[in-house]
């Protein structure tokens, strides 16, 4: 039997919905059975799917009784992704409707074919539903715990939030101050003919019009520019590493920050980049390699420095926390559904632990920098209040960024960039 590409993409949100697994385990496993740009509109289908889960799940409770359950859940996903072709792609009708039908084969749901068949018909005929009675989830296509956790940090602009997080994200670069400054590099951009949309005054950080393909990239291959959010391209620059510093990244992987540092201050000491999650490790080694940057790996746990750290304090901290990810859902609409209300507590005290533990690590004089992708103030605001109140050598050093807020709260969409936290702290000699 032929691939189908419909059967695939219903295949991937099965497995994250149903059974918790993340896009980017699941769509190279399906995408390897197919070629080009077939990858690409295999990717467009599962993450329109999940930007758009509730409200296409709302269509699905209108068109049939009972939903589809156990064995043809994959052929729930498949109406899914029927749905969200018709409504939101420029595929042409007949052909988004003839593959979803026979996809039914290819997900041993041949005997649903006549139903798939109807309930996508009938949706072409009335796509539209009564707005009077839609719950907040099928509005703004969020899970509803968040939604409400969103509105009690965010009261004034939650809206906007949230659908910042449904757009599509923008491809920010960041330049290789090593070999090139970022004027000079958009210039190499222009002479490429790539459209730059917007550069970030603090960072450098170039935005590029529209997405491509990174060896598309002036000296791509040899590092002069690697592709960043601009907002976590702060985290270098507040963190200012000096010539001579011992410098820690706690939780690397897959190493953006540690190239970004490395590439800022050529004359750091030594980079020591750890990771809990040795396979993530490699992430690092490959981007380390491409740049031509060197660092010491150790695969370790930063809420056990016990098992692998030589006794000498560190200059510079950075501990860019495992979180919620709340700030980047535009990137990762998975997120939504992967994450679950409970997990915010855990995540909350391991980075309580691992800020704990790696303050012991810092020298006295020295700097460590806060960082999540989280908007959520238990992680952030209110995690480094928390610390403070405990712990009696640690200042917050004040930033203009922070404007009058005890950190820095970066939101999803501001200067389209992702949502961000930094606290930069300092211990007392
Ligand atoms: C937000 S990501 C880091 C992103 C990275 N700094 C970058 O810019 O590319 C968080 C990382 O923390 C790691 N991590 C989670 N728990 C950890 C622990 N207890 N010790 C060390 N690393 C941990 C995860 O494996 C993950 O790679």
């Amino acid at each position: 039997m032929s691939v189908n590409l419909r059967a695939l993409a219903a295949k991937v949100c099965f497995a994250v919905v149903d059974q918790g697994r993340s896009l980017a385990e699941e769509i190279p496993k399906q995408a390897a059975k197919v070629e080009g740009k077939d990858k690409g509109l295999l990717q467009e289908l599962c993450y329109g799917v999940l930007r758009y889960l509730p409200e296409l799940e709302n269509h699905v409770r209108h068109l049939m009784d009972k939903p589809l359950k156990g064995k043809q859940r994959v052929c729930h996903f498949l109406l899914l992704v029927g749905i969200y072709q018709l409504k939101y792609t420029r595929i042409p009708d007949h052909a988004a409707l003839n593959e979803t039908v026979s996809a039914t084969g290819n997900i041993k749901c041949r005997h649903l074919k006549g139903l798939v068949n109807a309930i996508l018909r009938s949706y072409q005929r009335n796509p539209e539903v009564s707005t009077n009675s839609l719950t907040e989830p099928v509005n703004y296509n969020h899970p509803g715990w968040f939604i409400n956790k969103v509105k009690s940090a965010y009261p004034n602009n939650w809206q906007s939030i949230l659908s910042a997080n449904q757009s599509r994200p923008p491809m920010w670069l960041r330049v290789n101050n090593r070999q090139f400054n970022a004027s000079q590099y958009l210039k190499m951009l222009e002479a490429s003919e790539i459209e730059i949309a917007d550069q970030d005054e603090k960072s450098g950080a170039l935005k590029l019009a529209s997405a491509i393909d990174v060896n598309k990239l002036p000296k791509f291959d040899v590092g002069a520019a690697s592709v960043q959010d601009a907002a976590a391209q702060q985290s270098a620059r507040l963190l200012g590493c000096q010539p001579g510093d011992l410098v820690l990244d706690c939780c690397a992987a897959p190493g953006g920050k540690t190239c970004h540092m490395l590439e800022l201050t050529p004359d750091i000491e030594q980079m020591t980049a750890i990771d809990v999650d040795e396979s993530r490790l490699v992430r690092v080694q490959e981007n380390l390699d491409r740049i031509k940057l060197e660092a010491k790996l150790i695969a370790g746990d930063a809420t056990n420095p016990e098992s692998w750290w030589d006794g000498q304090l560190f200059d510079r901290i950075l501990l860019d926390a495992p979180c919620s990810a709340t700030g980047v859902i535009r990137r990762h609409p998975d997120i939504k559904w992967l994450r679950k209300a409970d997990d915010i507590k855990a995540l909350v005290d391991l980075q309580a632990q691992i800020l704990k533990k790696m303050w012991s690590l810092l020298k006295p004089g020295g700097t460590l920098l806060y960082a999540t992708c989280s908007i959520l103030p238990d992680e952030n605001s209110e995690q480094i209040q928390q610390f403070l109140a405990t712990q009696t050598d640690a200042e917050l050093v004040e930033l203009p960024e922070y404007q009058g807020s005890l950190g820095w709260q970066l939101i999803p969409g501001e200067q389209d960039m992702d949502g961000f936290y930094y606290a930069k702290l300092v211990k007392t000699k």
